[in-house]
């Protein structure tokens, strides 16, 4: 049964979903307050970089509309995603303005009953201010809130929403439970979780925390490979065969970056200090993961010689992860300042983050952007490896040895085939 659905927030969690319910044949509204952005989508131009969305809208362009006017959305629809961001305070938790102006705009409009959904990562009790600012905002509108937190993974948004492994839905009542469950009638029963709201408040954060802590894990194991003399990989492999375990999550690499686990797990750990828990491990995760960046930047220099001097680097890679044009909280961003900062310089090559990176790295002189992966390597003494590109699994090692001779590939994703490089007579290590 088709519905129709209002989305606040056409950021990335907003626009796929969005884009999504309307693949499932919802008829959608995405509203946000950005005019430019909302000027491109009716242009059929997406503001981010994913893979398949814009084809996916124009499939769909029926079925969804776009405005800057949250009265377009409400007079159509009884449910109302807040989709808008959660960013992370100074003292680490999630600043919920952006959250709660919504829920008291969304009182100030309506005039008729509303669901009131969360689908931005918010803390526990969230869904609890929403309903006391919306009574007290609008206290004659009839109303419900509900929690349904998304886990689509940027750079495969649309599969991950089209196949999810479970959908949570956080409720109140058995009201909001109808209009969700009506919503993603198309997915098997089986996949629907349904819960209280705290609780599926939290189930986000405690999925983020564990993936986090999974990655923080495996790169531990790489650190003590190396040092034993033992092979990451087979590892990984290895106890990934274990069910209990799981196989994916387990790549080693130069820490997690991106604008969930970095900023999710600092959020769990205040959540939980505001009610007197203290959760070490995942504290334990939080400085695993940021002295991973240190050790990285050091693995560059020990490949150096220790001599940064007059020598110069190709980064290969500068998103927090292949498939993205994201750079937040990238490790190959926080390496590189690094790096800068002891002043080597470096050429840094990505197929989309090029622009957000210039940005994010202004300060530094000594850091060239280059839009060809062979540009980068001309004249290096080392290439990194720091995301996972599929491209660079092809790269011409003819070519580089012609470009860069003498060179060696320091792979901080584990990408290539160490084998290859070897019989190509190019000096290669890798994670673990
Ligand atoms: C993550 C979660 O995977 C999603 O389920 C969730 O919906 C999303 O956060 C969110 O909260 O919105 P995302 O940040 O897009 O998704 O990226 P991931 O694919 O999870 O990767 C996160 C980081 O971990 C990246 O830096 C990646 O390179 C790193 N990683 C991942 C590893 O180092 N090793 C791995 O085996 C997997």
């Amino acid at each position: 049964m088709s519905k129709n659905i209002t989305i606040i927030g056409s950021g990335y969690v907003g626009l796929v979903s969005g884009i999504c319910f309307a693949k499932l044949g919802h008829k959608v509204v995405c509203i946000d307050k950005d005019e430019n952005k909302i000027a491109a989508l009716k242009n059929g131009e997406i503001p981010i970089f994913e893979p398949g969305l814009k084809e996916l809208l124009e499939e769909v362009k029926e079925n969804i509309q776009f405005s800057t006017n949250l009265d377009d959305g409400l007079k159509v629809s009884d449910s109302v995603f807040i989709a808008v961001g959660t960013p992370q305070d100074e003292d680490g938790s999630a600043d919920l303005s952006y959250v709660l102006a919504a829920a008291e705009e969304i009182a100030q409009k309506s005039d008729s009953f509303k669901l009131i959904v969360t689908k931005s990562t918010v803390p526990v009790n969230t869904g609890e201010k929403i309903k006391n600012l919306v009574s007290k905002t609008n206290p004659n509108l009839e109303f419900s809130v509900a929690s349904n937190p998304e886990f689509l993974r940027e750079g495969c948004a649309i599969d991950d929403f089209i196949n999810p492994d479970r959908i949570v839905i956080g409720v109140e009542d058995e009201k909001g439970q109808e209009i969700l469950s009506e919503i993603y009638a198309k997915f098997p029963k089986e996949k629907l979780v349904i819960s209280d709201i705290k609780t599926a408040e939290l189930i986000k954060y405690a999925s983020n925390s564990f993936l986090a802590a999974k990655i923080g894990f495996i790169n531990e194991m790489a650190d003590l490979c190396e040092k034993v003399g033992a092979n990451v990989k087979s590892l990984s492999y290895a106890i990934g065969l274990d069910e209990r375990i799981g196989s994916k999550f387990l790549n080693p690499g130069p820490g997690f970056g991106g604008s969930c686990f970095p900023k999710d797990i600092n959020a769990i750990v205040n959540i939980a200090k505001e009610h007197e828990v203290k959760l070490s491990l995942i504290e334990s995760v939080i400085s695993s993961n940021a002295n991973r960046k240190l050790v990285m930047a050091g693995k560059v220099k020990s490949c150096l010689d220790g001599d940064l001097k007059n020598k110069k680097i190709a980064l290969l890679g500068l998103a927090f992860k292949a498939n993205t044009d994201d750079i937040r909280y990238s490790p190959a961003i926080e390496i590189a300042k690094e790096l800068l900062k002891d002043g080597l310089e470096i050429k840094a090559h990505d197929f989309e983050a090029i622009n957000n990176s210039k940005k994010a790295l202004q300060n530094f002189a000594n850091i060239e952007f280059c839009s060809d992966i062979y540009q980068a390597i001309n004249n290096v003494d080392l290439v990194v490896i720091a995301t996972e590109w599929e491209e660079y699994k092809d790269l011409d090692l003819d070519k580089i040895k012609n470009l860069a001779p003498g060179t060696a590939i320091l792979d901080l994703r584990n990408l290539l085939d160490g084998q290859k490089m070897v019989d190509a007579g190019i000096e290669y290590s890798c994670i673990g």
